[in-house]
């Protein structure tokens, strides 16, 4: 089975865990999308119905919108009942790395309004400690970024500044910059995740700490759903 195949599968088991009369969050990336294609079919069928949906990037507003998702806001629903989104890596505890697709500080506020954050990857994406296979997606306001750049160097990043496949910035759907962090295995990912949300310019990162209820890892020997003992 191949990568695609495999993030079809992840997604589409965690689409069974939407009812009826949910707000529902939708993530951004080729993962997250395939559940908001099935999401759009169940809801034709008329298999599940009332629902509401919050996208976390332009991209899934408009992909959601051209498969006729009802939308809404976190302003007329503040509280989201479960959230599906993708991830770079994930750690045994839970803890992921977000931000591969540019939408980690939509996607953060999200899952933080969300009672419920299932995250879904293929097997590939696990990970011993974060930071081994994945960059910290940074993502910072243009002004000054520069000095960003230089206190993340000072922590122990090589950082470079996200560009779009023709080379030229990549702006998120805020308007800012990502700085892409690479730390190498974090022996402490939320002590490095406190330590970013102190610094002035620096808007984001795509440390996800303690915000994930489960995972769903599609494997070609199977896919299984891993829920998080609180
Ligand atoms: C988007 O900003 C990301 O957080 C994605 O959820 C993450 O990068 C995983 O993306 P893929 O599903 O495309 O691998």
């Amino acid at each position: 089975m191949d990568a695609t195949q495999l993030k079809r599968q992840a997604a589409e088991r965690a689409v069974e865990f939407i009812e009826s009369g949910m707000i529902v969050g939708l993530g951004h990336g080729t993962t997250a999308i395939w559940a908001t294609r099935r999401l759009a079919d169940l809801i034709q069928v008329g298999q599940i119905k009332n629902i509401l949906a919050v996208p976390c990037s332009k991209e899934t507003e408009a992909e959601a919108e051209k498969l006729g998702i009802p939308l809404t806001t976190l302003e007329a629903h503040p509280h989201i009942d479960l959230t599906i989104d993708g991830a770079d890596e994930v750690a045994p505890n839970f803890d992921v790395i977000k931000g591969g697709g540019g939408a980690l500080l939509r996607e953060k506020i999200v899952a933080q309004a969300s009672k419920r954050e299932i995250i879904i990857v293929d097997d590939s994406k696990l990970s011993s400690a974060l930071g081994t296979n994945w960059a910290i997606p940074v993502e910072v306001i243009p002004f000054g970024y520069g000095s960003q750049q230089a206190f993340l160097e000072e922590l122990g990043a090589v950082v470079t500044v996200r560009k779009k496949n023709d080379g030229t910035t990549f702006y998120t759907d805020q308007g800012n910059i990502i700085l892409d962090s690479k730390f190498g295995p974090l022996a402490d990912a939320a002590g490095l995740a406190e330590q970013l949300k102190q610094r002035t310019g620096i808007v984001e990162h795509g440390l996800f700490i303690k915000l994930v209820s489960d995972v769903i890892v599609a494997a070609s020997s199977g896919t299984r759903q891993l829920h998080k003992q609180s």
